[in-house]
């Protein structure tokens, strides 16, 4: 079987993998990062959504072997020292997840557009985000997230700094289970 160096979230692993072996089973079997999930298999819903050397890809349309000598980040990779990422945390004030099974795709995809699109506009996020399928249809809000991440992340902006939305967010019993990161443990 072919031998694979992959650094993942920081970390680098080396195993043998069956060539056939997708990156998504990669990560989630072998490695135990659990909070990239599948949703469909067919590279058509994003929750997948991972990123390799910086570029998000839909982790159920590449090989293990093709991470060969990669930087993968996943969801998992994104807050430091106990802090969210101001994109998690933006989903988390925006109330942008329900029951969160798209959440880490979102967060990943959003990354990569704001990398290329500081400052989008609605329609440049949704244009972005087109891949990644919402099944609890929660766009707006997601859109809002994004839009809210954009401002925090401007140069000089901290992560810590507060969400100033003036508009309340509503919220619901469920809305305050689901976990910020969206990783399914199962
Ligand atoms: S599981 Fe990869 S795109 Fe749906
Ligand atoms: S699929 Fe449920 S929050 Fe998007």
């Amino acid at each position: 079987m072919p031998r694979i160096t992959v650094n993942v979230d920081g970390t680098q692993y080396t195993d043998e993998v069956e060539p056939r072996l997708l990156l998504v089973q990669y990560l989630r079997e072998r490695l135990g990062k659990v909070g990239t999930v599948v949703g469909c298999d067919t590279s058509n819903c994003g929750a997948c959504t991972v990123h390799l050397d910086g570029h998000s890809v839909k982790s159920c349309s590449v090989l293990a072997v093709q991470a060969d000598g990669h930087d993968v980040t996943t969801i998992e990779g994104l807050a430091q020292d106990g802090q969210l990422h101001p994109l998690q945390q933006a989903f988390h004030d925006n109330h942008a997840l329900q029951c969160g099974f798209c959440t880490p795709g979102m967060i990943m995809q959003a990354l990569d557009l704001l990398a290329e699109v500081p400052e989008p506009d609605d329609e440049q996020i949704r244009d972005g985000m087109e891949g990644n399928l919402c099944r609890c249809t929660g766009y707006q809000n997601i859109v809002r997230a994004v839009r809210d991440a954009a401002q925090r992340m401007q140069p000089g902006v901290g992560p810590a700094v507060e969400h100033t939305e003036d508009t309340p967010v509503p919220r619901t019993p469920a809305d305050e289970q689901a976990k910020v990161t969206g990783g399914r443990q199962s």
